[in-house]
């Protein structure tokens, strides 16, 4: 038989001038994509040309956010989602940017020792099962930031989705890998097994993955919109494995799920505009508290990567995460979040006085970070024909989520629920966190990093960024934005640049392979900081739009195996 060709579903006719980059031979040293029309970047390269698809008909940023996202369901299975949740940061062109929270929500069966089994702490039911689902709000949210600034018929919107999963995907080689290291996982799920893998075989490269439960389950979205998801069939499949298997998300649970419009957290950084997430994520606050802690010295003049910079931005990250987990949690929870002193610029000074620019501080145990959050969240970055951009970040938490599949409705299920502190009190040394801002209750949002972020300059869009990877979220769209306002970079070589992150504990600077010198190494050792080698730092997808040709110019995380940009 001869080998699929790679399936491109039948909207995607592609105009010759229509840019379809896949990684990771499609660019040339650090050139960035550029494109005029718009551009839509995505782990997925059939999930971002869908998302352009809908801009060449006409659609907004919005429309092809929505586009993507659904197509990322079916073609990132890993983090793309309907049973996870995320976030959606909006600017309009010249107009007020706003935000969309779809985080999940607890259970009504939660409450705040929900993991301690004889007063001790199960990890494992924390972070695995069907006790680790949150109710998902991704179906609810795309919906909600459609109905309030979309341009084109919602079911045109999941219609490529619908395709993709029905007509089937050609496998990527990194797929196939990922895919084939879940088989232990999923073969406690026989669901999962049946959709993710051949009769209990892996899929190989070029094989063609079809998903038909998801497709029906697609199709009622389409039709009835969220009732599609929250009510009817596809709630009464999600409840029926919920009791089966005793997890908490019931009917009532889904049909009270609502995603809401928040503010945007709001800051400026060296007169650029930043519009960033607020909690339920920290990512916004500690974006915005870390840029005006670095805007009181001159990172220019010491080169990026210089032993000094990284110092700096190591005590700032340092800080931020200290207060991250003091202070933050669900907004509906807590009424007295200090938002507004935390993002102040006479907070920030407060914070440099505290920074031996020699001298690296010695992190408290008396504040401690979450517990360890997977590596598995997803990114997509949207510019339209108009300048309307979206940031977007959405995940199931770990990589597949729960990796349980709904039987019958082809989708899988988040386990946000581990991010939830652990329990009352539950404070050690080792990372576990009891302190009560992040605490799970019936119908709380546990407390995210992810930061989708747009900057502007003189009512202009300049750029959108935002990356997953747990808390190192927010400090890769840092490093993004300093690699561009600092530093010069163009949107590519911002992505490329080597990353770090230090979270206050444990108190050590995370360093990418090969991402600082030895002798910058060796200098922030004599400065007093642990160093520690990772192999990579989030999958970073930036969009610039450069003020002086007006051109849109994409960075592309070449850190993912797969991904693609689509614009013209
Ligand atoms: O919401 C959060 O911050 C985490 N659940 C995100 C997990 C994540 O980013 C994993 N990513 N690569």
């Amino acid at each position: 038989m001869p080998r699929p060709l790679r399936l491109v579903p039948s909207v995607l006719v592609l105009p010759v001038s229509l840019l379809v980059a896949a990684l990771p031979s499609a660019f040339a040293g650090s050139a960035p994509v550029r494109a005029s029309v718009g551009l839509v970047i995505s782990q997925s390269d059939l999930a971002s040309a869908a998302g352009f698809e809908v801009i060449r008909a006409g659609g907004n940023a919005i429309d092809a956010a929505v586009a993507t996202a659904f197509a990322l369901a079916v073609t990132h299975p890993t983090a793309g989602n309907i049973g996870g949740g995320g976030f959606l940061v909006y600017r309009p062109s010249g107009g007020e940017p706003v935000a969309y929270d779809f985080r999940e929500t607890a259970p009504a069966g939660s409450h705040p020792e929900m993991w301690l089994r004889d007063g001790r702490y199960d990890r494992e039911a924390h972070h695995q099962g069907h006790r680790a689902v949150g109710v998902p709000g991704s179906v609810a949210g795309l919906h909600l930031a459609w109905r309030e600034h979309g341009s084109q018929p919602w079911a045109a919107l999941v219609a490529p989705a619908i395709r993709l999963a029905r007509e089937g995907f050609e496998v990527s080689h990194a797929l196939a890998r990922s895919l084939a290291g879940q088989i232990p996982h999923f073969r406690r799920y026989p669901a999962s097994l049946a959709q993710f893998t051949k009769d209990g075989a892996p899929y190989t490269p070029g094989d063609v993955l079809r998903q038909p439960d998801l497709a029906r389950t697609l199709e009622r979205i389409a039709a009835e919109g969220p009732a599609g998801f929250y009510a009817g069939e596809t709630a009464r499949l999600l409840e029926q494995e919920m009791l089966a298997h005793g997890g908490l998300v019931t009917r009532a649970d889904l049909a009270a799920y609502a995603a809401k419009r928040r503010p945007v957290v709001r800051g400026t950084y060296r007169g650029y505009d930043v519009y960033s997430m607020s909690p339920p994520s920290s990512g916004g606050i500690a974006l915005i508290q870390m840029l005006n802690t670095l805007e009181g010295w001159d990172l220019r003049a010491h080169g990026s990567g210089s032993a000094r910079n990284v110092h700096l931005i190591a005590e700032t990250m340092r800080r931020a995460f200290a207060d991250r987990a003091r202070h933050l949690g669900d907004p509906d929870f807590l009424p007295a979040l200090p938002v507004a002193r935390l993002t102040s610029k006479a907070y920030a000074a407060e914070l440099r006085r505290t920074i031996d620019p020699e001298r690296a501080s010695v992190s408290s145990p008396t504040t401690l970070p979450w517990t360890g959050e997977a590596l598995e969240t997803t990114h997509l970055s949207v510019v339209d024909a108009r300048r309307n951009a979206v940031a977007l970040t959405t995940t199931l938490e770990g990589g597949y989520g729960s990796r349980i599949v709904v039987p019958g409705a082809g989708f899988l299920l988040n386990n946000e629920m581990g991010d939830f502190n652990a329990g009352p009190g539950l404070t050690d040394a080792d990372g576990l966190i009891g302190t009560a801002p992040n605490l799970a209750a019936p119908g709380k949002r546990m407390l995210s990093s992810m930061s989708p972020t747009i900057l502007a300059k003189d009512g202009r869009l300049f750029m959108v960024t935002g990356s997953p990877g747990g808390r190192t979220i927010i400090n890769t769209v840092l490093l993004t934005i300093l690699n561009v306002v600092d530093f010069g970079m163009n949107a590519q070589e911002a992505v490329d640049a080597g990353r770090f992150h230090h979270q206050w504990l444990p108190d050590r600077i995370n360093v990418e392979r090969f991402g600082l010198s030895p002798d910058t190494w060796q200098a922030l050792e004599a400065r007093g900081h642990r160093l520690h080698e990772v192999a990579s730092q989030g999958v970073a997808e930036v969009i610039v739009l450069n003020p002086k040709t007006g051109e849109l110019e994409g960075g592309l995380d070449r850190r993912a195996a797969d991904g693609g940009a689509a614009g013209r």
